[in-house]
């Protein structure tokens, strides 16, 4: 992959597994990377590791469901890089697995407030500074549970539909303008945030529609990939995941990819 040069990103919740994963990919395309967590040091270990690989990238702490952390981390690319044309808004959170007649109201809206709340806080920063960039891409982090039920994940899936709607309303706002904005579906990638809930949603996958959305009866991996000879070692994603970079590389007028979930 390769495009990325002089172009500006953020990652949230780049401090692990997926987000992990698209930091040093775009790092590793030439893009400068704001790696933002709400663990600092998550977030600093992986900039080591894109600089240790020739890439450029800055740590930021940032709560997702914070709205001011997110004017902060915007403010933060255009302070430290000058400019911001890419954002991965991926920084998301499940529950423990309980069905809705007894589901804990703290824990429905904690994950409201990071994987729904935190990905508005994000565009409502991130789109004004991208217009001012001259235009850019949106890539919002949803789930195949954006697009399907599984029992026992209220919060979750209800959070990550939402973020669909979310991502149509931006793509019909902004598009026209230059910014491009689309949501992902991953299926089942084997991060720390699914190893915590993996059986349970293994169990649960088996029944009803989401059975038929996750095919594989195992998880999707992170690996790493051995460029060719003088380039960078660089973590890339398997699985659907992949489906990001047709949407994200092309910022240009000419891109043949308009928003789309
Ligand atoms: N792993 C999967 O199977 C899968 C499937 C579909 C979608 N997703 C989505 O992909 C995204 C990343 O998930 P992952 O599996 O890589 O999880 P992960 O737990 O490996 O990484 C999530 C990162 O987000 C950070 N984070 C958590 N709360 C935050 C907050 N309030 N503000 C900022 N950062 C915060 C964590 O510290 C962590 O570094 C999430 O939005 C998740 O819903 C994951």
């Amino acid at each position: 992959m390769s495009g990325f040069e002089g172009k500006v990103a953020i990652v949230t919740g780049g401090g692990s597994g997926i987000g992990e994963a698209v930091a040093k990919e775009l790092a590793a395309a030439g893009a400068s990377v704001v790696v933002t967590d709400i663990k600092l040091d998550a977030a600093q270990r992986v900039v080591s590791e894109i600089a240790a690989a020739g890439g450029t990238a800055s740590a930021f702490e940032a709560n997702s469901a914070v709205a001011g952390d997110n004017e902060r981390m915007v403010q933060h690319a255009v302070d430290t890089h000058g400019a911001l044309h890419l954002a991965v808004n991926n920084a998301g959170i499940g529950a423990a697995p309980q069905p809705i007649g007894e589901y804990d109201v703290e824990a429905w809206d904690r994950v409201r407030a990071v994987d729904l709340d935190g990905v508005f806080y994000g565009l409502r920063y991130e789109i004004p500074a991208i217009l001012a960039a001259g235009g850019g891409a949106i890539v919002n982090m949803s789930s195949v549970l954006g697009s399907v039920g599984i029992a026992q994940n209220a919060a979750y899936v209800a959070s990550k539909h939402a973020l669909v709607g979310l991502t149509k309303v931006a793509a019909l706002e902004y598009t026209a303008q230059g910014v491009r904005t689309n949501a992902v579906g991953p299926g089942f990638i084997d991060t720390p945030l699914v190893r915590s809930s993996l059986s349970a949603a293994s169990r649960h996958r088996r029944r009803g529609r989401g059975a038929r959305a996750v095919p594989a009866e195992r998880p999707g991996v992170l690996h790493q990939r051995q460029l060719p000879p003088g380039r960078r070692r660089v973590q890339r994603t398997l699985s659907r995941v992949g489906r990001a970079w047709s949407v994200l590389p092309t910022t240009d007028a000419r891109s043949h990819f308009p928003s789309q979930v």
